[in-house]
C-alpha cells in the first residue's frame, strides 16, 4: 500500500492517510461495481430466451439474501464514515503551535503574507516539520486555496475569514491553483509553495526583513482611520475597549427589524478573527452588547488585506498579558451600573450575566 501512495506525490502529514482513504472508497466502488456486472452478465446469458434451464419454483425472496445485502453495505459505508469524520476533525483542529501566514486572493492572482511582514504573489514558502495556518479572504469573488500535494483545499470568500492547516513533510516545489471558477482567468490563478528546510526558509525570511510587519501596518491603520477616537482609554465615544478582547467571550446583541436594541437579548460570541473581521465591515450585524450600534462600516474604506493587518495589531492589545487580559473580560469588569453609566441601559441577559460572574472589578 506504500509504494503506490508514495508515488502518488504527497507531500503532508495527511497526504497518506486522504490517500488511503481514497483508495478505499475507490476499491469499493470498483469491487462492487465488478460484482453486479458479472451477475448480470451471468443471469442474463444463462436465463437468456431458449435456454434449457428449469424455470419451475423461481424464489420470490430470501430472507437470508435480503440481510446480507443489507448489513454488509452498511458495515462498509458506517466505516468509511468514521473513518472519514476522524480524518476531517483531524484536518479542521488546527494545532495551536501552527505559523500564522495570511492569504489573500483577488482576480487573479495570490498575495502571502508572512507573520513577520514579509510578502509575495503567488508563491508560498514554508519550513518542513511545522504546522502552517492560512487565514484567508478575497477581494473580490469566491476563490478556493488548493495545493493537491498535501491533499488540502479550502474556498476563499469576500468579506469572511477561512482557515486551513498543513503540515509538509518533506521540502520541494509543489503546484497550487485555485479550484473554483473565478472568471476569465482562473485558469491562470496558480502559484508554486517551496517547502523548505528550516534554516533555509529562516535565511529566505531575513532576506526580505525590510518590509513592516502585519503588526506595525495594523497599527498604522489604527491611527490612520483613527480608531483610537472611539477605542481608546479615555475617549469621549463609547466604545467597547479592544485591550484583551482577542480570543475571549463577548456579549453581542444581534440587531432585528423594528424592534429597539434595548429590548433585545445579548448572545454571547468568542472575540476571534471572523468576529473582528465582521465587526469592522459589517457592524450592523453584531452590537457589542450595551453599546449603541454607532460604528460605521469600513467595507468600502478598508481592503480584507488591511483588515487582516488591523485584527494583527488588535490581537496584540491582548498579548501582553493573557492572564490579566482574560480577568478584564467585558462581562466581568463591569457592574450594572457602570454598565448603565456607559450605555445608557442594560440588556436583560447582560444583566443575568453580570449578576452570575459577580461584576468583580
Ligand atoms: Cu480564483 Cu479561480
Amino acid at each position: 500500500m506504500i509504494g503506490p501512495l508514495v508515488l502518488l506525490g504527497g507531500a503532508s502529514t495527511v497526504s497518506g492517510a486522504v490517500d488511503a482513504l481514497f483508495a478505499v472508497i475507490t476499491a469499493n466502488a470498483i469491487l462492487f461495481s465488478l460484482l453486479i456486472f458479472v451477475a448480470l452478465g451471468v443471469l442474463v446469458w444463462r436465463y437468456r430466451q431458449g435456454a434449457r434451464v428449469d424455470r419451475s419454483h423461481a424464489p420470490t425472496h430470501s430472507d437470508m439474501v435480503e440481510l446480507v445485502w443489507t448489513v454488509i453495505p452498511l458495515i462498509i459505508v458506517l466505516g468509511m464514515f468514521v473513518w472519514n469524520a476522524f480524518l476531517y476533525l483531524h484536518m479542521k483542529r488546527i494545532p495551536p503551535n501552527a505559523l500564522d501566514i495570511h492569504v489573500v486572493g483577488k482576480q487573479w492572482m495570490w498575495k502571502m503574507q508572512q507573520p513577520t511582514g514579509r510578502w509575495e504573489n503567488n508563491e508560498l514558502h514554508i519550513p518542513v516539520g511545522r504546522p502552517i495556518k492560512l487565514t484567508m479572504a478575497s477581494e473580490d469573488v469566491i476563490h478556493a486555496f488548493y495545493i493537491p500535494a498535501f491533499r488540502v483545499k479550502m474556498d476563499v470568500f469576500p468579506a469572511q475569514f477561512t482557515t486551513m492547516w498543513f503540515e509538509a513533510t518533506r521540502p520541494g516545489e509543489f503546484h497550487l491553483f485555485c479550484a473554483e471558477f473565478c472568471g476569465t482567468d482562473h485558469s491562470k490563478m496558480v502559484g508554486t509553495v517551496y517547502a523548505m528546510e528550516p534554516a533555509e526558509y529562516e535565511k529566505w525570511l531575513r532576506e526580505g526583513s525590510n518590509q513592516a510587519t502585519s503588526v506595525q501596518e495594523g497599527a498604522r491603520l489604527f491611527r490612520r482611520y483613527g480608531c483610537g477616537g472611539c477605542h481608546g482609554a479615555g475617549s469621549m465615544v463609547r466604545a467597547p475597549a479592544l485591550e484583551g478582547i482577542y480570543g475571549r467571550p463577548v456579549p453581542v446583541q444581534i440587531p432585528k427589524p423594528g424592534v429597539p436594541l434595548d429590548q433585545i437579548n445579548a448572545t454571547t460570541v468568542l472575540a476571534d478573527t471572523r468576529y473582528l473581521h465582521d465587526a469592522i465591515l459589517l457592524p450592523e450585524r453584531e452590537v457589542a452588547g450595551g453599546f449603541r450600534p454607532v460604528m460605521p462600516s469600513f467595507k468600502n474604506h478598508l481592503t480584507e488585506e488591511e483588515v487582516f493587518k488591523l485584527i494583527a495589531y488588535i490581537r496584540t492589545l491582548s498579548a501582553d498579558n493573557p492572564a490579566e487580559a482574560r480577568k478584564r473580560d467585558i462581562t466581568n469588569s463591569l457592574t450594572e451600573e457602570d454598565y448603565k453609566a456607559r450605555t445608557g441601559f442594560v440588556p436583560d441577559n447582560v444583566k443575568k450575566m453580570l449578576g452570575e460572574s459577580g461584576g468583580t472589578r
